[in-house]
């Protein structure tokens, strides 16, 4: 007998698929280039140039970020308008962590909208209008200029840490929800390595953050390269 499943059971399902593949995995790219900057411009924005040469760059940017990120944001966003909370009649930890999973993602969605028209476009009054995109050469100063701002440095750090949380618990639930993870052992084992994952994507971005404020963010100077800012075969590595 063939099986039958609901257009809501469909949409939840591609729902949590989105967010680990591609969402989580382009993640795990980007904040590895955000952490290029710990060894100063020259290398940040030579990683940004090789992202930018790559072959089907905008069917990639298209299909594999723009489109999976604004049905896994609207989704998300309809999930969370249905969604009953009972932290106050059940405060167990399950609960908090479910009543955090919808408001980083609300949070997030805010974010990822500025974020993008911010660097990917340059379309935000008032702040940089230069694109990164076409302007590899100049990511790490319009990115370093914006980071000079306070109030924008708490929105990204913000936006870091509600990645952190939002990435690393999502693995957990997909884990739980896709039947991977059974027992009640095994998802006590996976929700404690979620928590970790979560504590060290947090650290690892906003320390990412903080690089484009110092040479090797919040790390002691002798744990990072000396930052390169002259041209391979020009007059070598300098500090700056
Ligand atoms: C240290 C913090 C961050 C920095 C410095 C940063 C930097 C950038 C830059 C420079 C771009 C434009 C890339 C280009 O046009 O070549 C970009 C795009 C993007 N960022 Fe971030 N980002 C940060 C945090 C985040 C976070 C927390 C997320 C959450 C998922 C995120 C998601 C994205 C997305 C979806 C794009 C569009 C990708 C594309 O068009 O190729 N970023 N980011």
């Amino acid at each position: 007998m063939a099986i039958r499943f609901s257009t809501t059971f469909l949409l939840r399902k591609l729902h949590q698929l989105t967010g680990i593949v591609p969402l989580g995995l382009f993640y795990f790219v980007h904040v590895y280039t955000n952490s290029e900057a710990l060894n100063g411009p020259k290398v940040f924005n030579d990683h940004v140039q090789d992202i930018h040469n790559m072959a089907y760059l905008l069917f990639i940017e298209v299909f594999g970020i723009f489109l999976p990120l604004l049905f896994h944001s609207i989704y998300g966003v309809i999930i969370s308008g249905e969604a009953k909370f009972n932290v106050m009649s059940y405060g167990y930890g399950r609960n908090w962590f479910y009543l955090l999973q919808r408001i980083t993602g609300g949070y997030l969605f805010l974010f990822l909208l500025f974020h993008i028209l911010n660097f990917r476009f340059g379309l935000i009054p008032g702040l940089n209008m230069t694109p990164v995109a076409g302007h590899a050469d100049q990511a790490y100063s319009i990115v370093s200029g914006e980071f000079q701002s306070a109030a924008i440095l708490s929105v990204y750090i913000l936006g870091v840490l509600a990645t952190a949380w939002h990435l690393a618990y999502g693995f957990f639930l997909f884990a739980v929800d896709w039947g991977i993870v059974i027992g009640q052992k095994a998802q006590r084992v996976t929700l404690a390595g979620s928590l970790m994952l979560a504590l060290l994507l947090g650290v690892v971005g906003v320390n990412a953050v903080f690089a484009f404020r110092r040479p090797c963010g919040l790390l002691p100077q002798a744990l990072c390269e000396a930052p390169r800012v002259n041209p391979p075969g020009g007059s070598g590595a300098t500090k700056f």
